[in-house]
């Protein structure tokens, strides 16, 4: 029976030792600002960033909302974004994705500030991940999932991670997380994604399997080889009459049956969910104290 790996006892630690640090700066003249930037109203990103917004200000995080409609053009995504990058009082910015033109968001992403750039999508926080430059910001759900792995105890140096999923979000800087020539890392990284040809065999061989493809219970047991590190990245909403609200959050993982293969799985919810919002607040307070040195 696998090990569960508990993100919300894993972000509560990471919460504390932020907030024990957040001390030392509480003569200093400003707060650590965090702007939010949301435009349109997908339902699922209201919900994460109230979860953002709330868990900042019991960090003393100063939260500041800017909410955008749906049918606002890129030109006026990007002033909002400048006025930011200019306010000395927001030391991190974030834009909510989706966006309702998601076409439109390396564009949009690109317009922060590399420096306030705390969700690392930008041009310059990418490519220092991928130079190996470890003074940027790395995205925060990839940079959770790497936390997780490495409060098992695997080495991780050596081991075959399977990456399903080749987001710019998760995927596609999860692999060069694992990937990095680092003792800690020195994984070898397969990306599996929709044209992938014999995936299953190529699944059957990880040692470490993250799914971020957003596909309700896509990962079987037989998918998996005995003994392997599961990390569920997707929560869907699925219909369930069960429930009170009519439905339940699912993960990419069938969770129940891979748990019986597995050495160490997440659930969800409470996996990487609270993780990549550490991690958020975590890189908040970095850019802050980058920016008032
Ligand atoms: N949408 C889903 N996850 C994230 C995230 O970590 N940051 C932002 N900005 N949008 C998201």
């Amino acid at each position: 029976m696998a090990e569960t790996i508990d993100g919300r006892k894993l972000a509560r630690k990471i919460f504390l030792n932020l907030h024990l640090e957040m001390q030392q700066y509480r003569q200093h003249s400003c707060v650590p600002g965090l702007a939010l930037v949301h435009v349109g109203k997908h339902p699922e990103s209201q919900i994460y960033l109230r979860q953002k917004q709330k868990i900042a200000e019991e960090l003393g995080i100063r939260v500041q909302l800017e909410h955008l409609s749906e049918q606002t053009n890129v030109e006026k995504i990007v002033d909002v974004i400048d006025r930011l990058n200019r306010d000395a009082m927001i030391h991190g910015i974030l834009v909510q994705s989706p966006l309702p033109n998601r076409s439109q968001e390396s564009e949009i992403f690109n317009h922060v500030a590399a420096e306030k750039d705390v969700d690392g999508f930008s041009a310059v926080n990418l490519g220092k991940l991928c130079q190996g430059d470890a003074s940027g910001f790395w995205p925060c759900t990839p940079s959770g999932v790497y936390h997780m792995i490495q409060s098992t105890g695997i080495p991780i140096e050596g081991k075959r991670v399977v990456v399903l999923g080749r987001s710019l979000i998760v995927g596609k800087p999860m692999g060069l997380i694992l990937m990095q020539n680092h003792s800690n890392a020195n994984a070898t990284v397969t990306f599996c994604h929709s044209k992938t040809r014999d995936m299953v065999d190529i699944m059957r061989q990880a040692d470490i399997v993250i799914a971020a493809i957003g596909s309700p219970a896509f990962v079987k047991a037989s998918m998996v080889k005995p003994g392997a590190c599961v990390i569920d990245v997707g929560i869907t909403r699925v219909p369930d009459p069960s429930k009170r609200l009519g439905y339940r959050l699912q993960g990419d993982v069938d969770f129940e049956a891979v748990s019986q293969v597995a050495d160490f799985i997440t659930p969800v919810p409470g996996g990487v969910g609270p993780m990549t919002i550490a991690m958020l607040m975590q890189n908040t307070f970095k850019a802050y104290q980058q920016q008032i040195e």
